[in-house]
Parts: C-alpha cells; sequence; structure tokens
C-alpha cells in the first residue's frame, strides 16, 4: 500500500520489489572481489542452481474461499515465539558489502523483529552488534581450539544471543573457482575475523601475527558427533545443527538431543553437484517428524519460497545473499527493503492460497510438476 500511495506522487521506490533483480544491481555496484565473493558458488554453481530449480518443481495449489482475512506470521521454534518464520541467516564479512555490515543487517532487523542469526565470521564483534541487535542467535563455526570455542560460547551468552546454531558443513572452505580466480579471501585481509580479534583467548595465544594464527584454527576437521556432547556442557540454551542434508544426519542429530537442524548446503557455497536442498527437506522432515524442529535455507527468495517451504515440513526459513545485496545496495534501508518485501510477499502469497497462519501450510497445497 505504501508503495501505491507514494506512487500517487511520483515517488518511486530505489530497490526493485523482485529481489532476484537484487543480484545484478549489486553487481554494477560492488568491487568484482566482494561480488563475486557473495554471488560465487562452489564449482561449476551446480549446486547453487539445482537450489533454486527444486522450487520451480514444486508449485502451489491454492485453496479458495477460506475466510483469510489477515495472516498470523508468529511461529514458534527452538522454545521461542518469533515474530515471523523467516530469519536472517548468518552471513559473514559483511564490512565488505557496505561500511556499517552487520550493525546496519541488525539495525534493520531489529526495527522489524526479525531474528539475525550472527555469524563468527562477523566483520563486527558480537557484542557491538548485540548493543543494537533485536532478537539474536549466534552461529558457531566451531575451532580448533576449545578454550576458544567455550569464550565464543560465553560471550555469546553474556550478550544475550539466545540459541547456537552450529554450522556444520564448512569445517574447510571449498573449490569456489571465483574466489580462486580473483586470488580473493576476505580472511586474510583482515576482515571477517572481528570475533577473534576481539576475544581474549584468541588475543592471548595470537603472537604479533593474528590473521595466521586465524588461519591455524579456523577449520576443525576432526570434529564428529561425538564432540556435540561438549557443546551441550557448555551452552544451556537450544542448539541447531546447520548444514544438515542427509536423513542419517538429522536422525543422529535427534539421538545427540539437539534441539534443531537447518537444512542447508550453505547456498551451493560447499559441496558442488550437490542435491537441492530442498529436495533434502521433505525427507528429512518425514524422517524425524515432531522430534526436532526443522529449518531450511538455500534458494529462498521469494514469498512463495517460504509458503513451499514451509509446507514441505519447515518451521521457519534463513536468508542469505539477497539481503546481503539489500546491504551493499542501500546500508540498513536496503535490508529492511528486502525484509519487508520478503514478508508482504509471504503475507499475501499464504492468504491468497487460503493459509490462515505459518504453521497451516502442508502437503496438501503443493503439487510436485516433474
Ligand atoms: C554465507 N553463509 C554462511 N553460513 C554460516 O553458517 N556462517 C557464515 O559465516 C556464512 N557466511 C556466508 C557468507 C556469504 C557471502 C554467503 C552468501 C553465505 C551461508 C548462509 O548462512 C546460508 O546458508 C546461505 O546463504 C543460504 O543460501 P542463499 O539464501 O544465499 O541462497
Amino acid at each position: 500500500n505504501e508503495i501505491y500511495l507514494n506512487g500517487l506522487n511520483d515517488v518511486l521506490p530505489s530497490l526493485p520489489a523482485d529481489l532476484t533483480r537484487l543480484e545484478s544491481l549489486a553487481g554494477d555496484k560492488l568491487s568484482r572481489e566482494a561480488y563475486d565473493y557473495v554471488a560465487g558458488s562452489a564449482g561449476t554453481g551446480d549446486t547453487a542452481r539445482a537450489n533454486r530449480e527444486a522450487f520451480r518443481r514444486w508449485r502451489l495449489v491454492p485453496q479458495m474461499l477460506r475466510g483469510t482475512t489477515g495472516c498470523d506470521l508468529t511461529t514458534r521454534v527452538l522454545g521461542q515465539t518469533l515474530a515471523t518464520p523467516v530469519l536472517l541467516g548468518p552471513v559473514g564479512v559483511l564490512r565488505q558489502l557496505h561500511p556499517e555490515g552487520e550493525l546496519a543487517v541488525a539495525r534493520a532487523a531489529e526495527k522489524l523483529g526479525v531474528p539475525m542469526v550472527l555469524s563468527t565470521a562477523a566483520s563486527v564483534a558480537m557484542e557491538e552488534v548485540a548493543e543494537v541487535a533485536g532478537p539474536r542467535w549466534y552461529q558457531l563455526y566451531w575451532p580448533d581450539d576449545r578454550e576458544l570455542a567455550v569464550s565464543f560460547l560465553d560471550r555469546a551468552k553474556a550478550s544475550g544471543y539466545s540459541a547456537l546454531v552450529v554450522t556444520l558443513d564448512t569445517f574447510t572452505l571449498a573449490w569456489r573457482p571465483h574466489d580462486l580466480d580473483n586470488a580473493y579471501l576476505p580472511f586474510l585481509r583482515g576482515v571477517g575475523n572481528q570475533n577473534y580479534f576481539s576475544d581474549p583467548v584468541f588475543t592471548r595465544k595470537a603472537g604479533d601475527n593474528p590473521i595466521l594464527h586465524w588461519t591455524t584454527l579456523f577449520g576443525n576437521p576432526s570434529l564428529t558427533w561425538d564432540d556435540l556432547a561438549f557443546l551441550r556442557e557448555h551452552w544451556d540454551g537450544p542448539i541447531a545443527l546447520k548444514g544438515i542434508q542427509h536423513t542419517d544426519d538429522a536422525r543422529r542429530a535427534v539421538d545427540a538431543g539437539m534441539d534443531g537442524i537447518v537444512v542447508s548446503n550453505h547456498g551451493g557455497r560447499q559441496v558442488d553437484g550437490a542435491i537441492a536442498s530442498l529436495d533434502a527437506l521433505a525427507p528429512i522432515t518425514h524422517a524425524v517428524g515432531d522430534q526436532i524442529d526443522v529449518l531450511f535455507d538455500s534458494g529462498i527468495r521469494t514469498g512463495a519460497d517460504v509458503v513451499k517451504a514451509l509446507a514441505l515440513g519447515a518451521k521457519a526459513v534463513l536468508l542469505g545473499r539477497p539481503y546481503a545485496y539489500g546491504l551493499a545496495l542501500a546500508g540498513e534501508a536496503g535490508v529492511r527493503h528486502v525484509l519487508r518485501c520478503l514478508l508482504a510477499d509471504l503475507e499475501l502469497t499464504l492468504r491468497l492460497s487460503g493459509q490462515p497462519d505459518v504453521t497451516s501450510p502442508s502437503l496438501e497445497i503443493l503439487q510436485n510438476v516433474t
């Protein structure tokens, strides 16, 4: 409504309402290295393309005359009530896109009550982000130093992060041809290590070359399912495992006493030639039922995408690249634009499909057209 009313005064929005158009606009604005780092994927981009194609194979079958005058977007995930089933997923190194980086993202999310998942690889320390953020979760890249891991968890807890998301699929960075061609990795230039550089355990051990020290402990390839007990000991809130694609792993997360999983392939940035994340979702929700909260990401661009993920059993979804492009294009206002568009689109699509709230979409409103 606001947009149409502004149009009466010849005021047009400065960013498009179709969020898929943001990528090329961001490409016009950003340095080649920064753009490629965000837009790029693993290998040939096969997994990233599959993520989008999978959404097109599921079609919504709207239901009529269901009195959907309004639509309740609130939901409960990991024992918490969230204002929307859309969260801002952890995207690191945002200061390479805009000088305010994660601070601008946190402010935009706070104004709309949208929860933010802050990355370990943030370019602003978690305490600074917490000062301006609303509802917030902390994403852990589990470093190869247990004392440092515990320090991250203690700091997150002390600064009000209410859930822990442990990313499993990135114990090392994948083969990413764009970044290799540009010989560009932001971390080696001191962007995206701010949670490390601001940590007392890290600084005590880093010596005079913190970036070199970072390279020795960012990755943690030897982790196994048994290590999760350590996290439980040191984090008393809910824990979700991010990067789950295999039904066996979803079951193991249940067995390990986790509270949630994020079905995700990291936006196609890790294993090329993998299944679409959406194709992993239905088998996983079927396998684990209500034993664990299932969240989803990788490829969400529209309200319809969110409805499809909810109908396939996700309780909430995480957004990745689109808000990073909003940030690149217009800072806090750009992120706000992305969120408002997505949430308005989601609400309209739910109502026009005859769904009164975010828990109602089910397989009954989907048809697979393959
Ligand atoms: C990410 N992602 C990510 N995930 C994570 O757990 N920790 C992180 O620090 C990052 N950093 C990051 C940087 C950039 C530039 C991108 C694009 C992505 C993955 C992110 O949380 C999410 O899984 C995907 O972005 C979802 O896919 P879409 O929405 O980008 O298609």
